[in-house]
């Protein structure tokens, strides 16, 4: 009886995950809405009489249970890549030409694929079953999703049987909300009196980052698939025959997709799709142009972020028309200011706006904007708006001129005085409030402290009220201190007092960020903190010699964090934050993988094998620290096909030389 129970069970599997396929991916359902329910149906009913034969495959566990101790985070096994951009038809062309001197001239195919304005993923199948989802995340660490992505219908939790199941497959591509669905969801959020979200990407990203896969699995998302991170056991040779067995296996892929051969032809491409843009029901900001040939892809390798074989050439930002109905200026952390237009209120790409910036007095001057006039404004992602284009032929009779230098400030201490040989003004007052107050927000922010519901106007209002001036402020501040000023209830006084106290555990690269170092962003805080061991005290007994010598790191920015730890009160802040219970919780490499942890490399020269930007990132992986120069602490020397002075430097040193031969196994990857 259940031998005939169960072949009834996998016949109603495979029938639903059929009617998925068609429905999801092909777009060609076969089945109504009412046949597919009943099938459905019927599989929950005979599995909730037979719970022995539920299995983690059937369609009736695709929305599992919440995951309570957050999302967790994982390395990627190969780092996922960004794409350098090309802004207009010339930098297309120059893509093409350097691709063809690079490969001598030869005959180069590519093929040429809309960029979806999702959220880009990594799914692990291992032997045709879907074992993990990751966001992209920073690139070399994502946050483990599986539980959500499990509940998109389009993404397959067995891969179909096509020519070969291979033991272990990474595919990568975006999720994404259909518009359509997107303008449902914000219509019912509205009704409902819940925050909109901004756009479909910001919907869709949302939604796939929820505890709960319940409220993932009423969004409706779906994916285009582009490209593997990694296979075993299956290889191809180039990216039309990737994406042919993509489909066969069950995955979506946009059809969309082109195989090209000329500059004309991507250029040609991407108008097409520019102008086809308002007809597809997804949200596509370009189109991404590749090299299609894999062999080729590895010839000319990686840069430190993105590949060099691949582009992506950026439409246009779409545009609104508004009139500039005042001029403010904001003085932002490091005084810099920034005149800003305050505009009517007008929609652009789904987001009301009602102020834009005009970056500096030159740009005002050059582009002759006055308040009264009539502009264009652009936005492109979530870069905030700017003015392109003054409609002169509207200008009113009443428009009027505007300069920084004429500004009445509110502050009779605020003065401001032009950079020398920049188009910037600096508000010189180093107690200008409005300084203070973004130096303040900046390091409550989501990516530096992350302190929850101490946003601008919480900072403005706590700030006004004499209870915050520096860093070390926040962790003084008590319950008694909130309740009694305006806005504040019992419970919002409570939960930003939990988040002040959550933000205490912190990691280095978050710290050093929310100082607000000048040049020191997110980037420069990851490098130091790995090279620092997340040490505070390493960091502050560099010299600036020292910091020259780590790789990506520049004179300016070492200069920066030295003058900022000579600086008595900034050293007297940082250490009263950390005897207020900041902790910082040093950063764990997966160090069982970190043969290199403390090694300073050093390569020069050319290689056959790989391109020295993905050598660099192997070696950084390893834990080592890829260095430019060649000094008395430098561990290895790797030297390709003719090296530099680094290689006699090396040898006067007695330095340990590795060749290209021996590469592969001093990288333990033989
Ligand atoms: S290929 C090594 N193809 O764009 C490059 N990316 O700006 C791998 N994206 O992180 C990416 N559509 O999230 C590729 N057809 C497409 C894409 C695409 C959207 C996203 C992806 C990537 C970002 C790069």
């Amino acid at each position: 009886m259940e031998e005939k129970i169960k072949k009834r069970i996998d016949s109603l599997i495979s029938e639903i995950n059929n009617h998925n396929h068609a429905y999801y991916v092909l777009d060609d359902p076969k089945l109504s809405d009412k046949e597919y329910d009943s099938l459905f149906r019927e599989l929950e009913e005979l599995e909730k009489e037979y719970p022995s034969l539920v299995t983690d495959l059937s369609p009736t566990q695709r929305v599992g249970h919440p995951v309570s101790s957050g999302l967790q985070s994982y390395d990627h096994a190969v780092p996922m890549l960004s794409l350098s951009n090309a802004i207009n038809d010339e930098e297309i062309t120059d893509f093409y030409k350097r691709i063809k001197k690079w490969l001598n001239n030869s005959e180069v195919d590519f093929v040429a694929e809309p960029k979806i304005d999702g959220l880009g993923v990594s799914l692990i199948y291992k032997n045709g079953i879907l074992e993990r989802a990751l966001t992209r995340g920073d690139g070399f660490k994502g946050e483990d999703i599986t539980h959500n992505v499990k509940t998109i219908n389009a993404i397959p939790l067995q891969l179909r049987k096509s020519v070969k199941t291979p033991t272990f497959i990474e595919v990568r591509g975006e999720i994404f909300m259909n518009i359509s669905d997107f303008n449902k969801l914000n219509k019912s959020r509205e009704l409902l009196g819940e925050k909109l979200f901004a756009n479909a990407r910001n919907a869709a990203a949302g939604s796939v980052r929820q505890l709960d896969p319940q409220i993932t699995a009423s969004r409706n998302l779906s994916i285009f698939c582009y490209e593997i991170g990694g296979s075993e056991d299956i290889e191809f040779n180039n990216q039309v025959e990737m994406l042919d067995y993509l489909k066969s296996i069950g995955l979506p892929v946009n059809p969309l997709s082109k195989k090209i051969t000329s500059a004309s032809e991507m250029i040609a491409y991407h108008h097409t799709l520019e102008s086809n843009r308002n007809h597809i029901d997804y949200e596509i900001d370009g189109s991404v142009i590749k090299v299609n040939n894999y062999k080729r892809r590895e010839r000319l390798g990686l840069r430190s972020r993105s590949p060099r074989w691949a582009i992506a050439a950026k439409f246009k930002a779409k545009q609104a028309e508004s009139q500039i109905i005042g001029i403010d200026l904001q003085v932002g952390r490091t005084g810099v200011v920034t005149p800003v237009a305050k505009i009517k209120e007008v929609e652009l790409s789904g987001v009301m706006i009602s102020s834009a910036t005009l970056h500096n007095q030159d740009e005002i001057d050059r582009k002759d904007i006055r308040i009264n006039d009539f502009v264009l404004i652009e936005r492109s992602g979530d870069v905030i708006p700017k003015i392109t284009q003054v409609l002169k032929n509207k200008r009113l009779q009443n428009t009027q001129k505007f300069s920084i230098s004429d500004y009445k400030w509110p502050d009779p201490d605020c003065k401001i005085e032009r950079i020398e040989g920049e188009a910037a003004y600096r508000c010189i007052n180093p107690n200008c409030k409005s300084r203070v107050m973004g130096i303040l927000e900046h390091f409550c922010s989501k990516n530096a402290m992350n302190i929850e519901g101490m946003g601008p106007q919480i900072v403005k209002q706590l700030f006004e009220a004499d209870l915050l001036n520096s860093f070390d402020d926040i962790y003084k501040i008590k319950y008694e201190d909130l309740i009694n000023l305006d806005r504040f209830k019992n419970k919002s006084a409570m939960n930003l007092i939990d988040s002040i106290n959550q933000s205490k555990k912190t990691t280095f690269p978050r710290f050093l960020f929310g100082l607000g170092i000048p040049n020191v962003g997110q980037h420069i805080s990851k490098i130091m903190d790995k090279y620092c061991n997340s040490s505070l005290e390493k960091l502050t007994e560099l010299t600036v010699e020292e910091m020259v010598e780590i790789d990506g790191i520049g004179e300016t920015v070492a200069i920066a964090i030295q003058d900022y730890f000579n600086d008595n009160n900034n050293k007297n802040i940082v250490e009263s934050c950390l005897q207020l219970g900041i902790e910082i919780i040093p950063t764990t490499y997966d160090t069982s993988k970190m043969t290199m942890l403390n090694h300073k490399v050093v390569i020069t020269g050319s290689f056959e094998s790989l391109s020295r930007s993905d050598l660099k990132l192997r070696l950084e992986k390893l834990g080592a620290t890829v260095s430019s120069s060649v000094s008395s602490k430098t561990s290895v020397v790797i030297v390709g096909k003719n090296p530099g002075s680094k290689l006699s430097k090396a040898q006067d040193l007695s330095i340990k030389i590795i060749e290209e031969k021996d590469l592969f196994e001093f990288l333990n990857e033989d």
